[in-house]
């Protein structure tokens, strides 16, 4: 439902006819937020409820803000309903918030006045003497900065930032001995015109929020009326061309920036790769050195103008130039987020060109051998507006995964998507672009490209940071893992166990493991245990279905090393559990020794044929088996003689919670000839009637009524498929990976074949294929 022209002349009224001010800051009422949890509306909250007013709020989501300010005092509603406006004496609305959300019309109709954010935030400055720091890019860090500053001067400043920042303690601080109040001025709406300050400060202006301007010469008349409706002094970036045009002729206008012509001027900057040093002059004096921690070139333009600004109102150099020096950033900009010899993980809200040019710059100039970038694109309006510019801001990217766009509160825009900048950057001719639509695996992605040395960036102002916490969360296992299995053993995140399975299908493993020795995979054992880390061994992977989400834990893969270990000793051959089951039969074969021929025709590792007692040619493992190795849960090694375990058809209980390390099999003395004759016979049997397309081996337990595939082949299931999982024309017991099929498609596959065997002939297929890890 939209507002009648009429109603909304009518609110429009009944706020002329408030004095906002007067109502804000002198006296006390109740009042309304609507959409209280965006980052804006948060401030202007924590500002009303140190104003005492009595506050409440209402947004689809909750945030560590929201909990934070119900704390405070404010009343939350996790929805927006009509009559949470009902005590209101004031609405307040974000510019988030659509014409027809059910609080904001219930107000109107009950005769409130609503005000937008910014005019309520410009009617509390006016109580004040006004400090706008404005700009398309960095008036977080400046307006923090600014504060942080003008508290260190001893002027107790009111503020509003757009973000929390850990210096200031909170994002918005009402403070009664204040004279000043400097408040970061949004330009995305256009309420930048909202404001009548006593100073401001403009960092840049270019093209951007292309969804509410229509061209650069729109977004400079906001500016323009800004300064207008500025009573004091201007102070402006003299190095950014459209802002020196703006404000250069204008009297009271004060530059700062690296240009001789600057009247606050910064020189010999050296950059560090968490901050910088550089020198200030006023006009030709020296005013001395000052020392930044936090990085990057723009970074410095931003503290030039905090220091312009502090010196008008009259604090001196040195006592700026130690506020500087102890400035930290606010969360999100340049936020180091793990750091180790090995890898440093960085989030950054950049989401427009120029600021992911500036950040990548500063990532670049740490030194790190390989930048990686995850980049989140906000707003379909600006991914259209600005692909182009998107496409050559990543230059200083080695790798750049893009999910897809964050709408904020935009509607999709047909064709835009990550993929558009994914285009653009390739069209550039960027090394290394891909898209990842689904921004839970954007983490993985990056992750499993990881290597010592890496920097990797999280880019993006909606949530893509959650998944650089979270490859930071498994990246201090990683290492842990990796100090606990010794220099020699791989430690992989994420890697994909489609490629470490014969049927080419699974998802990542969270940690996967090469240990070499028995002693680390024991260590590995206790350290899973005591950290409550999920263990899986895996050793070729035949007969291994993974689901698509992968397993969580760690997954360990017995290979190389003590695990390839082959040893004949008389009649006996000892094999690791890395080992191919068929090299344990051409061993023996080379010692003369026979009965193990069958062994030919299993596709997996030894570890993998002991544990589901694994069978070909009317035999099975266990069989020939005469002792076994293997680690018990708690890492301790033991060696079980045959006589000893409990072995069933396709199943072996021991190595469900035990995990193999080596078996030691029984063959006899025989003929070269009868042994090839009966490897011969092997080799052609499979060769005949079995696929060599991919696959994982048997699926199904024979049941004792029918073969398994003679089953499925009298049911006329052969050929039968499910996106490219396909029961194989050669063997009804086989299903085939087409290329590229899913274990989703697999497991459907299954299904269907048990149900008509359940239905057709009573008889309930059992899988002999092992299934494991988690749904994608
Ligand atoms: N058959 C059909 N149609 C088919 C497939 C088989 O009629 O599409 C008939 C065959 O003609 C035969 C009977 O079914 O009369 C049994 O088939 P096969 O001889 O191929 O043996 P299997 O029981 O299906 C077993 C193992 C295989 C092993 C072969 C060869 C099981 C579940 N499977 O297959 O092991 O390679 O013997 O010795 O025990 C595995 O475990 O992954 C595996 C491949």
């Amino acid at each position: 439902m939209k507002l009648a022209s009429k109603e909304r002349g009518a609110a429009a009224d009944r706020v002329e006819s408030l004095d906002l001010q007067r109502f804000l800051t002198q006296e006390r009422h109740p009042i309304h937020l609507v959409g209280v949890a965006g980052s804006g509306m948060s401030g202007l909250a924590a500002l009303l409820i140190e104003l005492g007013h009595t506050v409440s709020g209402s947004d689809k989501v909750t945030t560590m803000e929201t909990d934070r300010l119900q704390r405070l005092g404010l009343r939350f509603h996790e929805q927006h309903r009509p009559e949470q406006a009902d005590a209101a004496e004031l609405v307040v609305c974000s510019s988030a918030i659509k014409n027809d959300n059910p609080v904001l019309v219930s107000g109107r109709d009950s005769g409130k006045p609503v005000v937008r954010r910014a005019e309520a935030l410009a009617a509390i400055m006016r109580a004040k003497r006004g400090i706008v720091i404005a700009g398309m890019h960095g008036k977080t860090t400046t307006s923090a900065m600014t504060a942080h500053v003008l508290r260190e001067g001893g002027l107790h400043p009111s503020y509003y930032v757009g973000a929390e920042i850990p210096i200031l303690g909170t994002n918005a601080h009402w403070d009664p001995r204040s004279k000043y109040f400097v408040a970061e001025g949004d330009e995305s709406d256009g309420t930048l015109r909202c404001f009548h300050p006593e100073y401001c400060l403009i960092l840049n202006i270019e093209e951007e929020h292309l969804d509410f301007y229509s061209d650069l010469a729109a977004i400079e008349k906001v500016f323009a009326q800004l300064i207008e409706q500025t009573s004091g002094k201007i102070f402006y970036n003299i190095d950014d061309p459209n802002t020196a045009r703006l404000c250069a002729s204008r009297k009271d206008a004060i530059s700062f920036g690296f240009s001789d012509k600057a009247d606050y001027r910064g020189a010999d900057m050296k950059l560090r790769a968490f901050g910088s040093d550089f020198c200030v002059y006023f006009r030709e004096q020296k005013l001395g050195e000052a020392v930044l921690n936090v990085p990057g070139p723009h970074n410095v333009h931003n503290a030039l103008g905090v220091i312009a600004l502090a010196i008008e109102l009259g604090i001196s150099f040195e006592k700026i130039a130690a506020s500087l020096r102890k400035f930290e950033h606010a969360r999100r900009r340049f936020e180091i987020k793990y750091e180790s010899e090995r890898f440093l993980l960085v989030d950054d809200y950049a989401h427009h060109p120029t600021e992911i040019r500036a950040t990548l710059k500063t990532a670049r100039a740490t030194g790190r051998k390989r930048v990686l970038a995850m980049f989140q694109p906000h707003r379909y309006s600006r991914t259209k507006a600005l692909r182009g510019e998107f496409g050559s801001a990543f230059d200083d990217a080695d790798r750049v995964v893009v999910t897809d766009v964050y709408p904020a509160s935009e509607a999709p825009i047909p064709g835009i998507s990550g993929q558009t900048i994914v285009d653009e950057l390739l069209k550039h001719g960027h090394r290394s672009a891909s898209y990842q639509a689904r921004l839970e695996h954007v983490h993985r992605h990056i992750g499993n490209a990881l290597d010592i040395g890496d920097l990797v960036l999280s880019l993006g102002a909606g949530n893509i940071h959650e998944q650089l916490s979270a490859l930071a969360a498994d990246l201090v296992i990683a290492e842990k893992l990796k100090a606990v299995v010794g220099e020699e053993a791989d430690v992989c995140l994420y890697e994909p166990l489609s490629k470490h399975t014969t049927l080419r299908v699974g998802g990542p493993a969270q940690f996967w493991i090469e240990p070499q020795t028995e002693k680390a995979f024991a260590e590995l054992i206790r350290f899973c245990r005591a950290e409550n880390l999920p263990l899986f061994a895996m050793g070729r992977g035949s007969n291994l279905l993974v689901r698509d989400g992968g397993i969580r834990g760690v997954v360990v893969h017995p290979l190389g090393g003590d695990f390839d270990k082959i040893e004949v000793n008389g009649c006996e051959i000892t094999a690791g559990a890395g080992v191919k089951v068929r090299e344990v039969a051409y061993a023996a074969r080379g010692a003369n020794l026979g009965g193990l021929e069958w062994m030919e025709g299993i596709p997996g590792a030894v570890g993998g044929a002991l544990r589901m007692n694994a069978g070909a040619m009317g035999s099975q493992t266990f069989e020939n088996v005469v002792r076994i190795r293997y680690l018990d849960s708690e890492g301790n090694a033991h060696v079980k003689d045959r006589n000893e375990l409990e072995v069933f058809y396709r199943r072996f209980p021991l190595l469900e919670n035990n995990f193999a390390i080596s078996a030691t099999f029984h063959a006899d003395p025989a003929e070269r000839a009868k042994i090839d004759s009966r490897l011969r016979e092997s080799q052609e049997k499979r060769r005949t009637t079995q696929p060599i397309a991919k696959s994982a081996g048997c699926i199904f337990k024979n049941p004792d009524s029918i073969p398994a595939g003679k089953l499925v082949d009298e049911l006329g299931l052969k050929n039968s498929r499910v996106g490219n999982a396909r029961v194989s024309e050669v063997h009804g017991n086989f299903i085939v990976n087409d290329g590229g099929a899913t274990a989703v498609e697999m497991l459907e596959l299954i299904d269907k074949i048990k149900a008509t065997a359940r239905s057709k002939r009573g008889i309930e297929l059992e899988t002999e294929v092992e299934i494991v890890g988690e749904p994608a």
